[in-house]
């Protein structure tokens, strides 16, 4: 079973950079063409929040058709922090388990060999995130209906510390009360978020966990108190989740981009 994991779009009206230098549309594009080509074919692409930069219908109106023109497995989103709740369930009503939840973009996906559990952490106007006791409520009783599936759980805001100080400030607010919640369900084998425009990886107690590349705009890797701050146009990418039917599971990064290559391993002839 193989999961395309793409995110952070940051999709703007038509002409309109992101940061008035950001062509994120376009960007995003690029990397939704390369999820259509890669083989073997996904079962599904989760996307982890942040899709449109302002939350505007006009945004999610042209992310809808952007999707619509590249992509023909099923798309699972969430929302991130620059998304807009009510304008994301009205504008992307049409994709599986964003309306299914009365108030939140929160739901299971039950048909394919890893169960994904997605999850909302938007808070509305705040750049962090966090759960709070409903949505940690849904997820126990989501995780305690079916101990025996291995399980992934997909959300915007990554529950560790990134050691990048700006990015550490829009963390998740409750991620010790998550952590904790998922120290009682081991057959929660992974924790995949966006957020931080870069990759990395770390644990939520001791379940492994990561973030993805953005598709458009890659924050500098800065450990200073301010890092986080800047960005800038490294290699976009997006992470592959691949399930063997052995039950291992392996992530990979693709990056998004022409490169030289690819070239077979030769020797090296004098
Ligand atoms: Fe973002
Ligand atoms: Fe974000």
């Amino acid at each position: 079973m193989l999961l395309l994991q793409l995110t952070d779009f940051h999709i703007r009206p038509h002409g309109r950079p992101a940061m008035g230098r950001c062509e994120t549309n376009m960007l995003a594009e690029q990397a939704l063409r390369a999820a259509r080509d890669f083989r073997p074919r996904p079962d599904a692409l989760l996307l982890t929040g942040d899709l449109a930069h302002d939350g505007t219908p006009v945004e999610y109106a042209l992310l809808a058709d952007l999707l619509a023109r590249t992509i023909d497995v099923p798309v699972y989103a969430i929302p991130g922090n620059h998304d807009r709740r009510a304008a994301f369930r009205a504008g992307l009503a049409h994709l599986p388990g964003v309306t299914e939840h009365p108030r939140f973009v929160q739901y299971v996906v039950e048909d394919l060999p890893l169960r994904l559990v997605m999850l909302d952490t938007l808070v509305e106007e705040s750049g962090g995130g966090q759960l709070g006791p409903e949505r940690l409520a849904w997820l126990e009783r989501t995780l305690a209906a079916a101990p025996g599936r291995p399980t992934l759980l997909a959300m915007h805001h990554p529950a560790f510390r990134t050691g990048m100080g700006a990015l550490d400030r829009s963390g998740l607010a409750d991620a010790a009360a998550f952590a904790a919640l998922l120290a009682r369900f081991p057959q929660v084998r992974l924790v995949v978020a966006g957020h931080t425009h870069r990759t990395m990886w770390s644990r939520v107690g001791t379940v492994p966990a990561c973030t993805a590349p953005g598709v458009a705009h890659i924050t500098v890797l800065d450990l200073a108190a301010r890092g986080g701050s800047e960005w800038g146009l490294e290699p976009p990418g997006f992470l592959v989740h691949c399930l063997d039917p052995e039950g291992g599971l392996v992530s990979h990064t693709a990056s998004v981009g022409p490169f030289p290559g690819p070239f077979p391993f030769l020797p090296e002839t004098d």
